[in-house]
């Protein structure tokens, strides 16, 4: 293995766009927090980078909804989020944001060295506009009927109805979001990144190193699709303006100026240290070992277009690592910001403290799958785990030795088997635990650990020092002696999962930080005199719990309320015309062989006559089909239904007693228009 000199850290800057749920702890945040202060323990050189991405469209739109700027914006979110993350503990060297002019800078010098180099080709292209806002339209910014289905607020590059996927020409009748106008076609000229040129000296470096699963297929699956070319500049008003006098009023793609702000950041760092040219240490040096936190959706910017980009600028490290995480779902459920189904960081630091969530989410993290945090789940590893087995060793470890050895480290005597076992679990631990942190095994780590806790607090239970007290009490120093070790040394192995309770432990040990390596060597002197015991983790109350879950299904119960009693949209009578109903007549009729459902009909309208296939069997035979006056959608396109044409579409009602037809009252010719 390559060894390293520095190690930077990055975790995805997150959208200055809404808070943060915990989706986005558990993939990009929490896993890249607890190798930096394991990192840190190891008294590694390391920096961790963070920031807001504050461009892009859906700020924008946020903007334009609320009728705010989308600085106001990006200003509410990055500090709350800046916030929050350090009531949780995420222990970012700098957290900074990309409407910084440090960041403006650097991304747009990237540009220009690629724009100068010749790397950038340029294209000419129709887009809509809006005349009456003056400006051009992205593709969420248009809205109209969808091709597909009809809904009529499909967006420019989806339909939310059916979920295809959009060109915003394809709407039908196109209108502004911004003002109702309808949009314009107008040329627009667009510098994009001709990814496909760069490929193969992009995969060279790929193949070179090895890389997680996910990140290796979802990068294999883009560059056997062909990298091609890709826009890396865009028509809109808030962004880091293109630095080209021709492209006035464009700004720089927010993917290409989202990863830069990784460096614009430690630039902000190194300048706050006071030496400004100490970002380039990290950046710009082969010994750095280069580490991108980030959820699966990141995965192609990280792994393809910013080494891209890096390897065009010369000069700058690459990635060693992309350890991206898969996602979290919620009690089965997958979390929807749109449809506000997530569970909100600032709303559980309200109610709970930070460690419980960090424990529960590392020994759940959605390293290798798709993971799902539950209430219960949380609850149950707070209270079984945290509580009974961790908090309930220390606690009793530090209460008997308050009571019974004034406050201070009793002597060891000589170890029997049982204690020399329990002395070499715990002396093997920060090696073992801090292996599977160096390969981002939190999961595994987080399981050693709990599963050391066990070992002691059996440990405890086996010794019975409250017996050997009286009977023995050279073996019971020597018990408490070895409890106080153990407890010394998970005071540091769960450091970085468990921060807080780490630091509330080593004061109640009165000891001052320690590193990693070092921990088991250095034991606490006999007659050390310890600090005042408290309770590490109190336990979670059921009602507390069905609070939260009660909250989380009236989250997700409105949602299907306000689905279902959706309106649907109204039409106006010239769309309704559209639709052509006729009378008819049943002439014949048979059952479609091998379709239960399934009535195959000849029908006459007047001179005409057709065939139509209806999804009745089961509610009329063919013989009380014939000779009915039925109404049908006349002009619906031919279908093949079970390999039969279909020339149309009779209408029925659903009853609770099964199909009814629509037919005409009294004596009604076949053929005529119903309006
Ligand atoms: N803001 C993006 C997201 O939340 C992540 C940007 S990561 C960066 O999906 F590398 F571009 F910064
Ligand atoms: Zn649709």
């Amino acid at each position: 293995m390559k060894t390293f000199k520095r190690i930077l850290v990055t975790s995805a800057l997150p959208y200055a766009n809404g808070p943060l749920h915990l989706g986005h702890i558990a993939g990009a945040y929490l896993p890249a927090d607890i190798y930096v202060r394991y990192q840190r323990l190891k008294g590694r050189d390391v920096v961790y980078i963070c920031g807001s991405d504050e461009h892009g469209v859906p700020i924008t739109v946020t903007a334009d909804i609320e009728k705010i700027s989308p600085q106001d914006v990006v200003d509410r979110y990055h500090a709350m989020n800046k916030r929050d993350f350090e009531s949780l503990g995420i222990s970012f060297d700098n957290y900074s944001r990309t409407s910084l002019p440090v960041h403006h800078e650097t991304a747009q010098s990237f540009f220009t060295v690629l724009y100068n180099q010749g790397d950038l080709t340029v294209r000419t292209e129709r887009q809509f506009y809006s005349e009456a806002s003056q400006r051009y339209l992205p593709d969420r910014y248009v809205e109209g009927i969808c091709p597909h289905c009809r809904y009529d607020k499909a967006r420019g590059d989806q339909c939310d109805k059916c979920g295809k996927w959009l060109e915003p020409q394809q709407l039908v009748d196109p209108k502004s979001k911004i003002d109702g106008s309808t949009p314009v076609l107008k040329e627009t000229r667009h510098w994009y990144l001709p990814m496909g040129r760069f490929a193969d000296t992009w995969k060279a470096w790929f193949d070179s190193n090895k890389w997680k699963e996910n990140v290796r297929n979802y990068c294999m699956g883009w560059y056997n699709e062909g990298l091609g070319e890709r826009p890396i500049t865009r028509d809109l008003h808030w962004g880091v303006p293109v630095p080209l006098e021709e492209a006035e009023g464009k700004v720089l793609y927010v993917w290409f100026d989202a990863p830069i702000g990784y460096i614009s950041s430690t630039k902000e760092w190194a300048e706050n240290t006071g030496s400004p040219d100490r970002w380039k240490t990290y950046w710009c040096d082969v010994n750095t070992k280069l580490v991108h936190f980030i959820g699966k959706d990141n995965i192609v910017f990280h792994a393809i277009l910013f080494p891209m980009m890096l390897m065009r600028m010369g000069n700058y490290v690459l990635p060693d690592a992309i350890p991206a995480n898969e996602y979290l779902t919620i009690e089965g459920r997958k979390i929807s910001t749109s449809q506000n189904y997530a569970i909100w960081l600032k709303d559980y630091l309200k109610v709970f403290p930070p460690d419980p969530l960090r424990y529960t989410l590392a020994a759940n993290a959605p390293e290798g799958k798709d993971t799902d945090f539950s209430w219960k789940q949380f609850q149950s590893r707070n209270n079984d785990e945290l509580a009974d087995i961790l908090g309930n060793f220390v606690n009793r470890t530090l209460t008997f030795v308050e009571r019974y050895y004034k406050n201070q480290v009793p002597s060891r005597g000589t170890p029997d088997a049982m204690d020399r076992d329990l002395l070499k679990t715990i002396g093997t631990a920060p090696e073992q635990i801090g292996g599977q942190l160096e390969n981002f095994e939190v999961r595994n780590a987080v399981k050693t650990f709990m599963d050391i806790c066990r070992a002691a607090n059996k440990y405890f239970n086996d010794k019975a020092p409250w017996e050997t007290r009286k009977s023995d009490p050279e073996a019971c120093a020597t018990t408490l002696n070895i409890c106080l070790h153990v407890v010394n040394v998970l005071s540091m192995v769960m450091a970085p999962v468990l921060p807080f309770a780490a630091k509330k432990l080593r004061d109640m040990l009165n000891t001052d930080r320690a590193l990693w390596d070092d921990i088991v060597a250095q034991e606490l002197p006999a007659g050390h005199l310890l600090g005042k015991s408290q309770i590490l983790f109190e336990k979670i109350e059921d009602n507390i719990i069905d609070r939260q879950i009660e909250a989380l299904n009236a989250m997700a119960g409105s949602q299907e309320e306000s689905a279902e009693s959706e309106k649907p949209a109204e039409i106006d009578f010239d769309y309704f015309r559209q639709v052509q109903l006729k009378t008819a007549v049943v002439l014949e009729a048979e059952k479609v062989k091998g379709a239960d459902k399934l009535l195959k009909l000849q029908i006459g309208l007047g001179a005409e006559k057709r065939q139509i296939v209806a999804g009745v069997a089961q509610h009329y035979t063919p013989e009380e089909m014939i000779g009915k006056t039925i109404v049908i959608v006349a002009n619906l396109k031919p279908a093949k239904i079970r390999g039969i044409e279909s020339n149309g579409m009779l209408l029925a009602v659903r009853t609770e007693s099964g199909l009814r037809l629509v037919t005409a009252d009294g004596d009604v010719s076949p053929g005529l228009s119903i309006s």
